[in-house]
């Protein structure tokens, strides 16, 4: 099956930042599959504005370099290499003071039909400064956008600074703010799953619905990122965003359209609808050592450290459709396997004519975000062959790349999804700045909580499933984690 690529209108890219490792990982390759695809015009302009003072051919020998490594040079086309690096260009700016900005703004003005976005890949200590140094250029016209990434402030004071401060220079229309969770294929599946089949629906509720477990495993440690990772620990690097998107499209309402603020609102009522966490509602861990590689504390440098590298969460939704169905969420570094993962469990059938079905653990839907996207369904038939009547739990498997044929290279980089959607102008699939609030409100009294305690996360084992505690918080409902097992 070929997908059709309707391709964007022309657009000028300004990318702050354009020789950090974000942009050499995901964008500049993103956006070159975007454009062998037929999605990216090829008049498209890809500006890099950085500190360093660097010619265009320099810039583009950077860009060019960058491509080979993350895409592989034997992956690479030639033509399609040369039209991607004449698209691009380079500006030093002085993100803190005022050079480079005139530069910028005279060539963004010899082009003014097209779409004009500013990426900020930078750090966040300077996502206000540039946005404000764009407004007072005249850089910033009322139809351009802004894009920004995770960390979006530290709590909710922070990312409330933030959200007004870039209000002051942009409309909440122009403002993208990226969780690369969203462009994942199989978390716009699971609106799919759930909006455009009438099978799931009638059932996505506790009447029908036991649990749901949310599970982002991790192999990697935090190496090479620990003086970030331990001033946030899990709970604010994935929780409060991957997480919590994840828990608002499995749980949210049907919005009336598919639309960016009528998708957004039913998000932000999810989030809103979440009781507060209690202590006992939490587990918190951190890895130990293994062989010769150092424990958590090892890596972030501080043997007294109290951050998180795993957390489990029992989360209640205080609604209609959701009161009495626990949402158990868990992320870590260094466990068993490499996995992303909804599992919506259903209640067992009402009444059994058939003494074995106790045993058996229900119906599943096991919604496989990575690796391998697809969907599972389990379900219980009867053992084939004589014997009488034994009862064996099957799964009915359909994995994504398989069902529609593979794309060769595999789905579309979350980021190749993003960065078109911002150029045309659609929000759906970014955080409204009251979600983001939303989130920080709801993650920053148990952290709070968890401080005040003055108690430190339970150790676990690299390669396990987390502090055996987390087992305790499901078992203790009568529930069971999946493995994470890949
Ligand atoms: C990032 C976190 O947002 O997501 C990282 O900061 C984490 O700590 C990463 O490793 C996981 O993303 P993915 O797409 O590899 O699951």
């Amino acid at each position: 099956m070929v997908s059709s690529v309707i391709p964007v209108h022309t657009f000028d890219l300004v990318i702050f930042g354009a020789t950090g490792d974000l942009a050499h990982r995901k964008i500049f390759p993103s956006l070159y599959r975007r454009l062998a695809v037929g999605q990216m015009p090829a008049d498209a302009r890809i500006i890099g504005a950085a500190r360093s003072k660097m010619s265009r051919t320099e810039f583009r020998k950077s860009v060019s370099d960058a491509l080979q490594k993350y895409i592989g040079a034997a992956k690479l086309d030639a033509d399609v290499l040369d039209t991607f690096l004449a698209c691009l260009d380079y500006v030093a700016i002085d993100a803190k003071g005022t050079g480079g900005w005139s530069v910028l703004g005279k060539k963004l003005d010899e082009r003014e039909d097209a779409v004009r976005a500013f990426y900020l890949s930078v750090a966040p200590s300077l996502f206000s400064e540039i946005a404000q140094r764009l407004y007072d250029a005249g850089i910033a016209t009322p139809s351009s956008r802004i894009v920004i990434e995770k960390p979006l402030g530290h709590d909710l004071a922070s990312a409330q600074e933030l959200n007004s401060a870039l209000s002051r220079c942009f409309d909440e229309h122009q403002i993208y703010r990226i969780d690369h969770y969203l462009g994942k294929e199989t978390v716009q599946n699971l609106m799919a799953i759930r909006f455009a089949n009438a099978l799931f629906e009638p059932l996505w509720n506790s009447r029908y619905v036991e649990h749901v477990q949310i599970t982002v495993a991790e192999t990697v440690g935090v190496n090479g990122r620990g003086a970030y990772y331990d001033a946030s620990g899990a709970m604010r690097d994935m929780v409060q965003n991957h997480l919590m998107q994840l828990l608002c499209l499995t749980a949210m309402e049907p919005p009336s359209r598919f639309e960016p603020d009528a998708v957004r609102d039913e998000k932000l009522k999810i989030i809103r609808a979440l009781d507060p966490l209690t202590l006992g509602d939490t587990v918190r861990g951190q890895y130990r050592a293994a062989g010769k590689e150092g424990s958590y504390l090892d890596h972030v440098g501080d043997p007294q450290s109290k951050t998180e590298s795993f957390v489990a969460i029992r989360a209640h939704i205080s609604n209609w459709r959701w009161s009495g169905t626990p949402f158990y969420l868990r992320t870590g570094k260094k466990l068993s396997g490499r996995l992303s993962e909804i599992v919506v469990t259903f209640r067992h059938p009402p009444h059994t004519i058939f003494p074995q079905v106790e045993q058996q653990k229900g119906n599943a839907l096991i919604i496989r975000l990575q690796p391998d996207e697809g969907i599972t369904m389990r379900v219980t038939i009867k053992d084939p062959g004589p014997g009488g009547m034994r009862l064996v739990e099957v799964p009915m498997d359909m994995t994504f790349a398989d069902a529609l044929g593979g794309h060769g290279d595999g789905m579309p980089e979350a980021y190749e999804r993003l960065i078109m959607d911002v150029i045309r102008g659609d929000q759906t699939l970014f955080m409204r700045g009251d979600e983001v609030e939303a989130a920080w409100a709801w993650v920053d009294p148990i952290i709070q909580i968890w401080k005040d305690s003055g108690s430190r996360p339970l150790p676990y084992d690299p390669g396990s499933g987390g502090p055996i505690e987390s087992y305790k918080l499901t078992g203790s409902d009568g529930h069971l984690w999946r493995e994470i097992t890949v």
